[in-house]
Protein backbone atom coordinates (compact mmCIF):
# COMPACT_ATOMS: atom_id res chain seq x y z
CA UNK A 1 0.00 0.00 0.00
CA UNK A 2 1.52 3.13 -1.39
CA UNK A 3 1.26 6.39 1.67
CA UNK A 4 3.64 9.21 -0.32
CA UNK A 5 0.59 10.92 -0.93
CA UNK A 6 -0.66 13.79 0.80
CA UNK A 7 -3.64 16.13 1.59
CA UNK A 8 -2.12 19.10 3.05
CA UNK A 9 -5.13 18.67 5.11
CA UNK A 10 -4.01 15.37 6.76
CA UNK A 11 -3.57 15.36 10.44
CA UNK A 12 -1.12 12.16 10.63
CA UNK A 13 -1.10 11.19 14.02
CA UNK A 14 -1.15 7.24 14.29
CA UNK A 15 -0.22 7.28 10.67
CA UNK A 16 2.58 9.13 11.00
CA UNK A 17 5.56 6.29 10.55
CA UNK A 18 3.34 4.11 7.84
CA UNK A 19 5.52 3.22 5.45
CA UNK A 20 8.71 3.78 7.57
CA UNK A 21 10.34 -0.18 9.32
CA UNK A 22 12.50 1.26 11.75
CA UNK A 23 8.92 2.31 13.58
CA UNK A 24 8.65 -1.01 14.08
CA UNK A 25 11.42 -1.67 16.00
CA UNK A 26 11.80 -0.88 19.62
CA UNK A 27 14.47 0.93 19.45
CA UNK A 28 13.23 3.41 16.62
CA UNK A 29 9.88 3.64 18.94
CA UNK A 30 11.66 5.30 21.44
CA UNK A 31 13.39 7.37 19.31
CA UNK A 32 10.17 8.66 18.00
CA UNK A 33 8.70 9.36 21.73
CA UNK A 34 7.61 5.99 22.19
CA UNK A 35 6.82 4.42 25.77
CA UNK A 36 7.10 7.79 27.24
CA UNK A 37 3.52 8.11 27.67
CA UNK A 38 3.30 4.65 29.09
CA UNK A 39 5.81 6.56 32.52
CA UNK A 40 3.70 9.01 32.28
CA UNK A 41 0.42 6.88 32.96
CA UNK A 42 2.48 4.83 35.80
CA UNK A 43 3.15 8.16 37.54
CA UNK A 44 -0.33 8.91 37.71
CA UNK A 45 -3.17 6.36 39.50
CA UNK A 46 -5.23 3.94 37.86
CA UNK A 47 -8.10 6.19 38.02
CA UNK A 48 -6.73 9.52 36.96
CA UNK A 49 -5.07 7.49 34.07
CA UNK A 50 -9.21 6.54 33.02
CA UNK A 51 -10.09 10.57 33.78
CA UNK A 52 -7.88 12.07 31.25
CA UNK A 53 -9.32 9.06 28.08
CA UNK A 54 -12.69 10.60 29.64
CA UNK A 55 -12.16 14.00 29.01
CA UNK A 56 -10.53 13.05 25.95
CA UNK A 57 -14.27 12.11 24.70
CA UNK A 58 -12.36 9.25 22.64
CA UNK A 59 -14.78 7.28 21.05
CA UNK A 60 -14.19 3.73 20.22
CA UNK A 61 -13.09 3.00 16.52
CA UNK A 62 -14.62 -0.77 16.02
CA UNK A 63 -17.53 0.04 15.14
CA UNK A 64 -20.19 1.66 17.38
CA UNK A 65 -18.52 4.99 18.23
CA UNK A 66 -19.03 3.69 22.43
CA UNK A 67 -16.62 6.36 24.65
CA UNK A 68 -13.92 4.75 25.73
CA UNK A 69 -12.76 6.79 28.79
CA UNK A 70 -16.41 5.76 30.08
CA UNK A 71 -16.07 2.19 28.91
CA UNK A 72 -12.95 1.35 31.24
CA UNK A 73 -14.57 3.24 34.18
CA UNK A 74 -17.19 0.88 34.22
CA UNK A 75 -14.29 -1.91 36.02
CA UNK A 76 -14.56 -1.35 39.46
CA UNK A 77 -11.42 -2.02 41.60
CA UNK A 78 -12.65 -5.19 43.27
CA UNK A 79 -9.66 -6.96 43.63
CA UNK A 80 -10.94 -9.63 41.05
CA UNK A 81 -8.51 -10.57 37.68
CA UNK A 82 -9.12 -7.83 34.93
CA UNK A 83 -8.25 -8.37 31.11
CA UNK A 84 -7.57 -6.47 28.31
CA UNK A 85 -8.83 -7.76 25.09
CA UNK A 86 -7.46 -6.16 22.10
CA UNK A 87 -10.17 -6.59 19.05
CA UNK A 88 -7.50 -7.15 16.24
CA UNK A 89 -9.85 -9.03 13.89
CA UNK A 90 -10.91 -6.79 11.59
CA UNK A 91 -13.03 -9.22 9.01
CA UNK A 92 -15.41 -6.12 8.19
CA UNK A 93 -15.67 -5.96 4.38
CA UNK A 94 -14.07 -2.52 3.10
CA UNK A 95 -11.66 -2.42 6.37
CA UNK A 96 -7.82 -2.59 6.01
CA UNK A 97 -6.42 0.14 8.94
CA UNK A 98 -5.98 -2.22 11.84
CA UNK A 99 -3.46 -4.50 9.89
CA UNK A 100 -2.02 -1.46 9.16
CA UNK A 101 -1.72 -0.19 12.36
CA UNK A 102 -0.25 -3.39 13.44
CA UNK A 103 2.24 -3.72 10.38
CA UNK A 104 3.57 -0.32 10.69
CA UNK A 105 3.35 0.86 14.33
CA UNK A 106 2.96 -2.61 16.84
CA UNK A 107 5.06 -0.53 19.84
CA UNK A 108 1.86 1.98 19.65
CA UNK A 109 -0.62 -0.62 19.84
CA UNK A 110 1.31 -2.16 23.01
CA UNK A 111 1.62 0.91 24.34
CA UNK A 112 -1.97 1.93 23.93
CA UNK A 113 -2.69 -1.72 25.69
CA UNK A 114 -0.67 -1.52 28.31
CA UNK A 115 -1.77 2.22 29.40
CA UNK A 116 -5.22 0.83 29.16
CA UNK A 117 -4.36 -2.38 31.26
CA UNK A 118 -2.36 -0.56 33.98
CA UNK A 119 -5.81 1.85 34.12
CA UNK A 120 -8.00 -0.75 34.85
CA UNK A 121 -5.92 -2.88 37.15
CA UNK A 122 -5.52 -5.54 34.54
CA UNK A 123 -2.59 -7.82 34.92
CA UNK A 124 -3.14 -9.47 31.35
CA UNK A 125 -3.23 -7.80 27.42
CA UNK A 126 -4.75 -10.37 24.72
CA UNK A 127 -4.24 -9.51 21.30
CA UNK A 128 -6.92 -10.97 19.17
CA UNK A 129 -5.51 -11.27 16.06
CA UNK A 130 -7.63 -12.32 12.25
CA UNK A 131 -5.83 -15.65 11.72
CA UNK A 132 -4.99 -14.65 8.12
CA UNK A 133 -3.10 -11.39 9.47
CA UNK A 134 -0.07 -13.87 8.81
CA UNK A 135 2.47 -10.75 8.68
CA UNK A 136 1.07 -7.97 10.79
CA UNK A 137 0.91 -11.50 13.59
CA UNK A 138 4.80 -11.82 12.89
CA UNK A 139 5.06 -8.14 13.31
CA UNK A 140 3.37 -7.87 16.51
CA UNK A 141 4.90 -10.91 18.06
CA UNK A 142 8.26 -9.28 17.20
CA UNK A 143 7.59 -6.47 19.39
CA UNK A 144 5.99 -8.23 22.27
CA UNK A 145 9.08 -9.98 22.67
CA UNK A 146 10.97 -6.76 22.55
CA UNK A 147 8.95 -4.94 25.30
CA UNK A 148 9.96 -8.02 27.49
CA UNK A 149 13.11 -8.39 26.98
CA UNK A 150 13.40 -4.45 27.84
CA UNK A 151 11.19 -4.78 30.89
CA UNK A 152 8.30 -3.23 29.22
CA UNK A 153 5.83 -5.54 29.39
CA UNK A 154 5.91 -8.28 32.15
CA UNK A 155 6.53 -8.79 35.89
CA UNK A 156 8.02 -4.37 36.53
CA UNK A 157 6.53 -2.65 33.69
CA UNK A 158 9.81 -0.04 33.87
CA UNK A 159 10.36 -0.62 37.06
CA UNK A 160 7.14 0.60 38.62
CA UNK A 161 6.13 -3.35 40.15
CA UNK A 162 3.31 -3.05 37.72
CA UNK A 163 2.64 -7.01 36.72
CA UNK A 164 1.66 -6.92 33.14
CA UNK A 165 1.36 -9.64 30.76
CA UNK A 166 0.79 -10.22 26.72
CA UNK A 167 -0.49 -12.33 24.79
CA UNK A 168 -1.24 -12.81 20.72
CA UNK A 169 -3.82 -15.15 20.30
CA UNK A 170 -4.85 -15.57 16.65
CA UNK A 171 -8.53 -16.42 15.62
CA UNK A 172 -9.35 -19.03 12.91
CA UNK A 173 -10.55 -16.53 10.34
CA UNK A 174 -14.70 -16.10 11.45
CA UNK A 175 -15.87 -12.97 10.77
CA UNK A 176 -18.42 -13.30 14.03
CA UNK A 177 -15.04 -13.59 16.04
CA UNK A 178 -14.68 -9.75 16.25
CA UNK A 179 -18.31 -9.21 17.99
CA UNK A 180 -16.49 -8.64 21.57
CA UNK A 181 -18.20 -11.47 23.15
CA UNK A 182 -17.98 -14.36 20.51
CA UNK A 183 -14.26 -12.94 20.33
CA UNK A 184 -14.36 -13.88 24.51
CA UNK A 185 -15.39 -17.25 23.73
CA UNK A 186 -13.18 -18.22 21.19
CA UNK A 187 -10.35 -16.98 23.65
CA UNK A 188 -11.27 -19.52 25.89
CA UNK A 189 -11.60 -22.27 23.38
CA UNK A 190 -14.97 -22.33 22.85
CA UNK A 191 -17.24 -22.03 19.94
CA UNK A 192 -17.16 -18.31 18.51
CA UNK A 193 -20.72 -17.74 19.43
CA UNK A 194 -21.88 -14.40 20.99
CA UNK A 195 -23.30 -14.29 24.32
CA UNK A 196 -26.47 -12.32 25.17
CA UNK A 197 -25.90 -9.39 27.34
CA UNK A 198 -26.38 -8.68 30.22
CA UNK A 199 -23.59 -9.18 31.75
CA UNK A 200 -21.56 -6.85 30.14
CA UNK A 201 -18.03 -8.01 29.97
CA UNK A 202 -17.09 -5.11 32.46
CA UNK A 203 -18.23 -7.76 34.91
CA UNK A 204 -18.22 -10.99 33.37
CA UNK A 205 -15.95 -11.01 30.34
CA UNK A 206 -13.25 -13.52 29.25
CA UNK A 207 -12.83 -16.37 31.43
CA UNK A 208 -15.84 -15.00 33.66
CA UNK A 209 -13.83 -12.25 34.73
CA UNK A 210 -14.09 -8.59 34.42
CA UNK A 211 -12.51 -7.05 31.24
CA UNK A 212 -12.19 -4.18 28.79
CA UNK A 213 -11.85 -4.73 25.10
CA UNK A 214 -11.34 -1.92 22.52
CA UNK A 215 -10.36 -1.88 19.04
CA UNK A 216 -6.61 -1.52 18.08
CA UNK A 217 -6.97 2.74 16.13
CA UNK A 218 -9.16 3.32 19.62
CA UNK A 219 -5.70 1.62 21.91
CA UNK A 220 -3.30 3.01 18.88
CA UNK A 221 -5.00 6.74 20.65
CA UNK A 222 -4.54 6.44 24.08
CA UNK A 223 -0.82 7.20 24.32
CA UNK A 224 -1.16 10.63 22.29
CA UNK A 225 -3.90 11.23 24.63
CA UNK A 226 -1.86 10.64 27.71
CA UNK A 227 0.99 12.61 26.46
CA UNK A 228 -0.25 15.41 24.66
CA UNK A 229 -3.43 15.87 27.00
CA UNK A 230 -7.59 15.49 26.64
CA UNK A 231 -7.94 19.52 25.35
CA UNK A 232 -5.61 18.54 22.92
CA UNK A 233 -7.50 15.73 21.27
CA UNK A 234 -10.56 17.88 21.81
CA UNK A 235 -9.66 20.38 20.25
CA UNK A 236 -9.35 18.52 16.83
CA UNK A 237 -12.19 17.04 15.21
CA UNK A 238 -16.31 17.67 15.92
CA UNK A 239 -17.57 18.32 19.84
CA UNK A 240 -19.04 14.64 20.08
CA UNK A 241 -16.33 12.84 17.67
CA UNK A 242 -13.29 14.11 18.50
CA UNK A 243 -9.74 13.81 17.64
CA UNK A 244 -8.70 12.13 14.23
CA UNK A 245 -9.59 9.00 12.29
CA UNK A 246 -8.15 6.57 9.81
CA UNK A 247 -10.54 6.85 7.00
CA UNK A 248 -9.81 3.47 4.60
CA UNK A 249 -10.86 4.23 1.00
CA UNK A 250 -11.23 1.36 -1.38
CA UNK A 251 -13.81 1.21 -4.77
CA UNK A 252 -13.49 3.16 -8.33
CA UNK A 253 -11.53 5.67 -6.75
CA UNK A 254 -8.15 7.14 -8.22
CA UNK A 255 -6.41 7.11 -4.88
CA UNK A 256 -7.23 4.16 -2.52
CA UNK A 257 -5.83 3.67 1.16
CA UNK A 258 -5.74 4.46 4.72
CA UNK A 259 -6.12 8.57 4.93
CA UNK A 260 -5.79 10.13 8.03
CA UNK A 261 -7.85 13.26 8.84
CA UNK A 262 -9.71 15.39 11.74
CA UNK A 263 -13.23 13.97 12.24
CA UNK A 264 -15.73 16.26 10.79
CA UNK A 265 -13.98 16.78 7.24
CA UNK A 266 -16.47 16.88 4.43
CA UNK A 267 -17.14 13.38 3.00
CA UNK A 268 -17.47 14.44 -0.72
CA UNK A 269 -14.28 16.41 -0.46
CA UNK A 270 -12.44 13.16 0.76
CA UNK A 271 -13.52 11.64 -2.18
CA UNK A 272 -12.99 14.48 -4.60
CA UNK A 273 -9.79 16.21 -3.31
CA UNK A 274 -7.84 13.46 -1.61
CA UNK A 275 -8.88 10.68 -3.16
CA UNK A 276 -9.04 12.25 -7.00
CA UNK A 277 -12.35 11.53 -7.75
CA UNK A 278 -13.52 8.62 -9.33
CA UNK A 279 -11.46 6.49 -11.80
CA UNK A 280 -11.67 6.18 -15.70
CA UNK A 281 -13.39 9.61 -15.52
CA UNK A 282 -16.64 7.80 -14.26
CA UNK A 283 -19.25 9.20 -12.02
CA UNK A 284 -20.14 8.25 -8.16
CA UNK A 285 -23.48 6.12 -8.00
CA UNK A 286 -22.82 5.16 -4.27
CA UNK A 287 -21.17 5.03 -0.88
CA UNK A 288 -21.02 2.81 1.76
CA UNK A 289 -19.36 5.01 4.51
CA UNK A 290 -19.13 2.76 7.27
CA UNK A 291 -17.67 -0.91 6.21
CA UNK A 292 -20.53 -3.60 4.47
CA UNK A 293 -22.46 -2.97 7.52
CA UNK A 294 -23.72 0.34 7.59
CA UNK A 295 -26.48 1.77 5.09
CA UNK A 296 -25.27 2.78 1.78
CA UNK A 297 -25.64 6.22 0.89
CA UNK A 298 -26.51 7.74 -2.63
CA UNK A 299 -24.28 10.10 -4.80
CA UNK A 300 -25.97 13.39 -3.62
CA UNK A 301 -26.09 12.65 -0.10
CA UNK A 302 -22.51 12.73 0.49
CA UNK A 303 -21.67 16.16 0.94
CA UNK A 304 -22.33 16.10 5.14
CA UNK A 305 -18.82 15.83 7.35
CA UNK A 306 -17.48 12.66 8.46
CA UNK A 307 -18.30 12.74 12.37
CA UNK A 308 -20.63 9.38 13.84
CA UNK A 309 -23.22 12.50 14.81
CA UNK A 310 -23.42 13.71 11.07
CA UNK A 311 -23.09 10.37 9.02
CA UNK A 312 -25.92 9.06 11.02
CA UNK A 313 -28.77 11.89 10.60
CA UNK A 314 -28.16 11.09 6.87
CA UNK A 315 -29.35 7.84 7.16
CA UNK A 316 -26.23 5.55 7.94
CA UNK A 317 -23.30 4.88 10.30
CA UNK A 318 -19.67 6.10 10.38
CA UNK A 319 -18.69 3.12 11.79
CA UNK A 320 -15.24 2.02 11.38
CA UNK A 321 -14.90 4.99 8.07
CA UNK A 322 -13.92 2.23 5.77
CA UNK A 323 -15.54 3.69 2.41
CA UNK A 324 -16.30 1.31 -0.34
CA UNK A 325 -17.05 3.98 -3.35
CA UNK A 326 -18.93 2.66 -6.22
CA UNK A 327 -18.87 4.18 -9.64
CA UNK A 328 -22.03 4.44 -11.97
CA UNK A 329 -21.26 1.07 -13.78
CA UNK A 330 -21.70 -0.58 -10.46
CA UNK A 331 -24.29 -3.41 -10.58
CA UNK A 332 -25.85 -1.97 -6.82
CA UNK A 333 -28.05 -5.85 -6.89
CA UNK A 334 -25.51 -7.70 -7.60
CA UNK A 335 -22.93 -6.56 -5.22
CA UNK A 336 -25.84 -6.60 -2.36
CA UNK A 337 -26.46 -9.79 -3.11
CA UNK A 338 -22.60 -10.50 -2.55
CA UNK A 339 -22.83 -8.61 0.92
CA UNK A 340 -25.42 -10.67 1.64
CA UNK A 341 -24.01 -14.06 1.09
CA UNK A 342 -21.73 -12.94 2.78
CA UNK A 343 -23.56 -12.52 5.79
CA UNK A 344 -25.17 -15.79 5.61
CA UNK A 345 -21.92 -17.69 5.52
CA UNK A 346 -20.65 -15.75 8.37
CA UNK A 347 -23.94 -15.85 10.55
CA UNK A 348 -23.27 -18.19 13.27
CA UNK A 349 -26.70 -19.73 13.88
CA UNK A 350 -27.64 -18.93 17.21
CA UNK A 351 -30.68 -16.62 16.33
CA UNK A 352 -33.44 -17.33 14.17
CA UNK A 353 -34.18 -14.09 12.50
CA UNK A 354 -30.74 -14.58 11.44
CA UNK A 355 -29.86 -17.99 10.66
CA UNK A 356 -33.04 -17.83 8.49
CA UNK A 357 -33.00 -14.67 7.70
CA UNK A 358 -29.81 -14.30 5.87
CA UNK A 359 -30.41 -17.42 3.84
CA UNK A 360 -33.34 -16.06 2.79
CA UNK A 361 -32.17 -12.52 1.86
CA UNK A 362 -29.10 -14.54 0.01
CA UNK A 363 -32.23 -16.63 -1.61
CA UNK A 364 -34.14 -14.02 -3.25
CA UNK A 365 -31.45 -11.65 -3.90
CA UNK A 366 -30.17 -14.60 -6.36
CA UNK A 367 -33.53 -14.73 -8.28
CA UNK A 368 -33.81 -11.24 -8.39
CA UNK A 369 -30.45 -11.12 -10.00
CA UNK A 370 -31.04 -13.89 -12.23
CA UNK A 371 -33.82 -12.74 -14.00
CA UNK A 372 -36.79 -15.00 -11.82
CA UNK A 373 -38.27 -12.36 -9.25
CA UNK A 374 -41.33 -10.96 -8.86
CA UNK A 375 -42.62 -7.30 -7.57
CA UNK A 376 -43.87 -9.33 -4.42
CA UNK A 377 -40.04 -9.99 -3.45
CA UNK A 378 -39.74 -6.82 -3.13
CA UNK A 379 -41.99 -6.63 -0.51
CA UNK A 380 -40.31 -9.78 1.26
CA UNK A 381 -37.31 -8.41 1.18
CA UNK A 382 -38.41 -5.21 3.12
CA UNK A 383 -40.58 -7.58 5.38
CA UNK A 384 -37.59 -9.64 5.56
CA UNK A 385 -35.02 -7.41 6.76
CA UNK A 386 -37.05 -5.66 8.98
CA UNK A 387 -37.42 -8.19 11.16
CA UNK A 388 -33.83 -8.86 11.08
CA UNK A 389 -33.29 -5.68 12.25
CA UNK A 390 -32.84 -5.39 16.49
CA UNK A 391 -33.95 -8.88 17.31
CA UNK A 392 -30.93 -10.95 17.89
CA UNK A 393 -28.07 -11.56 19.96
CA UNK A 394 -25.82 -9.56 18.01
CA UNK A 395 -26.10 -6.99 14.79
CA UNK A 396 -24.80 -9.04 12.25
CA UNK A 397 -28.73 -10.02 11.64
CA UNK A 398 -28.96 -5.83 11.11
CA UNK A 399 -25.42 -5.48 9.06
CA UNK A 400 -26.97 -7.86 6.63
CA UNK A 401 -30.07 -6.20 6.37
CA UNK A 402 -29.07 -2.58 6.02
CA UNK A 403 -27.59 -2.73 2.78
CA UNK A 404 -30.63 -4.42 0.93
CA UNK A 405 -33.17 -2.20 2.68
CA UNK A 406 -31.00 1.19 1.66
CA UNK A 407 -30.69 -0.17 -1.81
CA UNK A 408 -34.25 -1.03 -1.91
CA UNK A 409 -35.01 3.00 -0.74
CA UNK A 410 -32.63 3.94 -2.86
CA UNK A 411 -31.89 2.25 -5.93
CA UNK A 412 -35.06 0.33 -6.21
CA UNK A 413 -35.28 1.05 -10.39
CA UNK A 414 -32.11 -1.30 -10.57
CA UNK A 415 -34.23 -4.40 -8.73
CA UNK A 416 -37.44 -3.31 -10.88
CA UNK A 417 -35.66 -3.60 -14.22
CA UNK A 418 -34.48 -7.05 -13.68
CA UNK A 419 -37.96 -8.06 -12.38
CA UNK A 420 -39.35 -10.66 -14.84
CA UNK A 421 -36.21 -10.75 -17.19
CA UNK A 422 -34.30 -13.76 -16.48
CA UNK A 423 -30.61 -12.59 -16.93
CA UNK A 424 -28.25 -14.48 -19.81
CA UNK A 425 -25.95 -15.29 -17.33
CA UNK A 426 -26.40 -17.11 -14.02
CA UNK A 427 -25.86 -15.13 -10.92
CA UNK A 428 -22.95 -17.07 -9.18
CA UNK A 429 -20.15 -14.50 -9.02
C1 LIG B 1 -20.40 -9.13 13.74
C2 LIG B 1 -19.49 -8.17 14.40
C3 LIG B 1 -18.14 -8.12 14.05
C4 LIG B 1 -17.28 -7.22 14.66
N1 LIG B 1 -15.97 -7.20 14.27
C5 LIG B 1 -15.12 -6.33 14.86
C6 LIG B 1 -13.73 -6.32 14.51
O1 LIG B 1 -13.28 -7.08 13.66
N2 LIG B 1 -12.93 -5.43 15.15
C7 LIG B 1 -13.40 -4.57 16.13
O2 LIG B 1 -12.63 -3.81 16.69
N3 LIG B 1 -14.70 -4.57 16.47
C8 LIG B 1 -15.56 -5.43 15.88
N4 LIG B 1 -16.86 -5.45 16.28
C9 LIG B 1 -17.28 -4.56 17.39
C10 LIG B 1 -16.93 -5.19 18.76
O3 LIG B 1 -18.02 -6.01 19.15
C11 LIG B 1 -16.69 -4.13 19.83
O4 LIG B 1 -17.75 -3.23 19.81
C12 LIG B 1 -15.38 -3.38 19.67
O5 LIG B 1 -14.28 -4.25 19.65
C13 LIG B 1 -15.23 -2.41 20.81
O6 LIG B 1 -14.05 -1.64 20.64
P1 LIG B 1 -14.10 -0.06 20.61
O7 LIG B 1 -14.93 0.39 21.78
O8 LIG B 1 -12.69 0.36 20.74
O9 LIG B 1 -14.73 0.34 19.32
C14 LIG B 1 -17.77 -6.35 15.66
C15 LIG B 1 -19.12 -6.38 16.01
C16 LIG B 1 -19.97 -7.27 15.39
C17 LIG B 1 -21.41 -7.28 15.78
S1 LIG C 1 -27.33 -12.27 15.12
FE1 LIG C 1 -26.51 -13.89 13.84
S2 LIG C 1 -24.32 -13.87 14.19
FE2 LIG C 1 -25.28 -12.68 15.85
S3 LIG C 1 -25.58 -14.17 17.47
FE3 LIG C 1 -27.45 -14.17 16.30
S4 LIG C 1 -27.16 -15.80 14.77
FE4 LIG C 1 -25.17 -15.34 15.62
Amino acid sequence: MAYPYRDEREVRILSAHFGDPEARTLAGWRQRGGYEALGQALALSPEQVTEIVKNSALRGRGGAGFPTGLKWSFLRNDGRPHYVLVNSDESEPGAFKDRELCRWTPHQLLEGALINAYAIRAQHVYIYMRGEFFEPAQIVARAIDEAYAAGIAGPDVLGSGVTIDVTLHLGAGAYICGEETALMNSLEGRRGQPRVKPPFPAVFGAFGQPTNINNVETLCTVPHIIRNGADWWRSIGTDKSTGTKLFNMSGHLVRRGNFEFPLGFNMKELIYDVCGGIRDGRSLKAVIPGGSSVPMLAAHELDIPCAYERVATAGSKLGTASMIVMDDRTDIVKQVRRMVEFYAHESCGQCTPCREGTAWLARIMRRIEAGQGTEADLALLVDLGKNMTGTTICVLSDSAAAPVLSSLAKFKDEYLALIGRAAPVAAAV
